[in-house]
């Protein structure tokens, strides 16, 4: 449905740019993180992410699956997700007991620290791509293929003796293979869809160019600052007129706090060449109004601060005019209150001024 959307979006999208506002595939992903200490201390991070964002994390004190959006539940019971929380926490302790226990044998060397990522892939509502993968200290260790677990490569003979061992118990590969072929495709449909309104929200950006003396030669480094977009996908470019500036570089898409995105283009160019450039914009939250910011209107940015303090300095002009007055009306009729008196004389006489 997201992808419908974006495909729609695309269509509606003027340019020959469009396939960089497409987004296609959707990937659900869990994401475990063990971290073995010694003989008796481990801990296991666990987390669910939607692409790149997180939609689950996972209490390891209570054993007990964290729902970060109103929406991750999907469309699953109560019942399915008790059942997967329990799974999960059997998990997470029959895996640590299992490493303490035989540890030695299968000879990880403590500290050692165990990644796992398993989901699925999702292309236009099909699944593409159902995985699991382990890390040993970093490194490609084993995976989960077609109902058996095959060592990588860079795990050497240890991976192989795990997945020996592991390969023994049909009741697990049974379920690893279920959870990634059945439950999870169906779960990410439900998710999508529960949180369409979030997932599929347009949020626009806001642009600003910033510049820097490029050490201290005559070039200059600009710099095209664009925040606070969602969805992900965006074009932004240095233009001279209609033409592409080469020499653009583009940053990588970085998060904000609030779950949109940040992107900087930077372009090197020599000071005086600077004058008629251009930042463009282009973000399905924009329809076809791009947002263009020229090079050299900044001047007038560096008016405004003017334009604010010029009527604050008359204000206070006034203000200490307005007092003077006053305390003149104090002295003149004592205990009379002094406002209204003064309001009226003061506005008068501002009047006059004025004029
Ligand atoms: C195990 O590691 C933990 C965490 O680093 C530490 O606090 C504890 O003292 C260690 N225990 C032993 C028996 O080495
Ligand atoms: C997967 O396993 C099945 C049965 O064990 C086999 O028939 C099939 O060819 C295998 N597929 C691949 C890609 O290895
Ligand atoms: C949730 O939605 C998906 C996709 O629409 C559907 O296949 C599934 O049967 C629904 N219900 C459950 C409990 O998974």
């Amino acid at each position: 449905m997201l992808f419908l959307q974006l495909l729609l979006l695309a269509v509606l999208l003027p340019g020959g740019n469009n396939k960089d506002v497409v987004q296609e595939d959707i990937l659900f992903r869990v994401i475990q993180i063990s971290s073995f200490a010694n003989h008796s201390w481990a801990q296991n991070q666990g987390s669910g992410w939607l692409d790149e964002l997180q939609t689950h994390g996972w209490d390891s004190e209570s054993g007990t699956i964290i729902f970060l959006h109103t929406w991750s539940k999907g469309n699953f019971s109560s019942k399915e997700l008790v059942e997967l929380e329990l799974l999960f926490r059997v998990y997470f302790s029959g895996l640590t007991q299992r490493i303490q226990d035989c540890g030695c044998q299968l000879q990880f060397e403590y500290p050692f620290e165990l990644q796992v990522t398993a989901g699925c892939e999702l292309h236009s509502g099909k699944t593409t791509k159902s995985f699991l993968q382990v890390a040993y200290q970093g490194t490609d260790f084993l995976s989960f293929q077609n109902m058996s677990w095959v060592p990588s490569p860079e795990g050497e003979s240890r991976a192989q003796r795990v997945c020996d061992v592991i390969n023994q118990y049909e009741v697990i590969k049974e379920t690893v293979f279920k959870l990634i072929r059945n439950v999870c495709p169906r779960f990410v449909l439900g998710l999508l869809d529960a949180g369409k309104m979030d997932l599929q929200r347009q949020v626009r950006p806001e642009a600003w160019l910033s510049s820097s003396p490029f050490h201290g030669s005559s070039q200059l480094l600009l710099v095209c600052h664009v925040s606070g977009f969602y969805p992900k996908p965006i074009w932004v470019m240095w233009m001279r007129g209609e033409q592409e500036h080469p020499g653009s570089q583009q940053g990588d898409v970085m998060p904000n706090v609030d779950g949109t995105w940040y992107l900087r283009v930077i372009l090197n160019v020599d000071a005086q060449e600077a004058a008629g450039l251009s930042c463009h914009v282009r973000h399905s939250s924009l329809g076809d109004q791009d947002i263009i910011l020229y090079w050299g209107h900044q001047l007038s940015m560096n008016l405004i601060p003017l334009a604010v303090i010029v009527p604050l300095i008359l204000l206070v002009v006034l203000a200490l005019w307005l007092k003077k007055c006053c305390s003149y009306q104090n002295i003149q009729r004592d205990s009379s209150p002094c406002f209204p008196h003064c309001n009226e004389n003061c506005t008068a006489q501002e009047h006059r001024t004025t004029e």
